[in-house]
């Protein structure tokens, strides 16, 4: 069963003790605010060291680096979409950070992820269509790969936690 192996988590992912958390990133992967400030913080500066050499990160990619500070031991950098109306791509870039994330941490033989919730805050993408992505995206990679054995969905707000209960997380 796939949906036994993902967990809806309220809170900071900041305080995840996973194998890997995934930072919702820019693309230059130097920082920025939400999630990304709140894992660099947490983290320490020895992530943006980290990061520099790495040269940015596209959209829809993900790179990987130790976790420092964190309890996590990785973190996964991944660009979400800026939402620009849905006639973009948006969809298909967003269900690649996912995809990509977890094609990562399997590689790095992670057992557990952490995900916020990638796009639902600065760019703007519309909670109710990113978590549905995100929720198809997850479910079709852990249909073909038994290596995960859980993947937490880090709700920090209301609207994300319920979107995942409405679709039965
Ligand atoms: N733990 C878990 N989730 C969090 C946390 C946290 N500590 N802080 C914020 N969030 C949630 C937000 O509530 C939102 O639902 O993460 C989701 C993503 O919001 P953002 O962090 O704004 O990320 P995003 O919308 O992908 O925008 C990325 O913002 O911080 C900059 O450098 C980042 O330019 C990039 C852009």
């Amino acid at each position: 069963m796939v949906l036994d192996r993902i967990v809806l988590v309220r809170g900071d992912i900041t305080e995840m003790d996973v194998d890997a958390v995934v930072n919702a990133a820019n693309t230059s992967l130097l920082g920025g605010g939400g999630v990304d400030g709140a894992i660099h913080r947490a983290a320490g500066p020895e992530l943006l060291e980290a990061c520099r050499p790495l040269g940015g990160c596209a959209t829809g990619d993900a790179k990987i680096t130790m976790g420092y500070g964190l309890p996590a031991r990785y973190v996964i950098h991944t660009p979400g979409p800026v939402w620009h109306g849905g006639q973009h791509g948006e969809a298909e870039l967003l269900a690649s950070c996912y995809r990509r994330s977890l094609e990562l941490a399997r590689d790095h033989d992670c057992k557990t992820v952490a995900f916020p919730a990638i796009s639902c805050g600065v760019y703007g993408y519309p909670v109710e269509q990113a978590c549905s992505v995100a929720l198809k995206t997850i479910t079709d990679f852990l249909k073909d790969d038994d290596s995960l054995e859980k993947v937490y969905l880090v709700a920090f707000g209301d609207e994300v936690a319920e979107r995942y209960r409405e679709l039965g997380v």
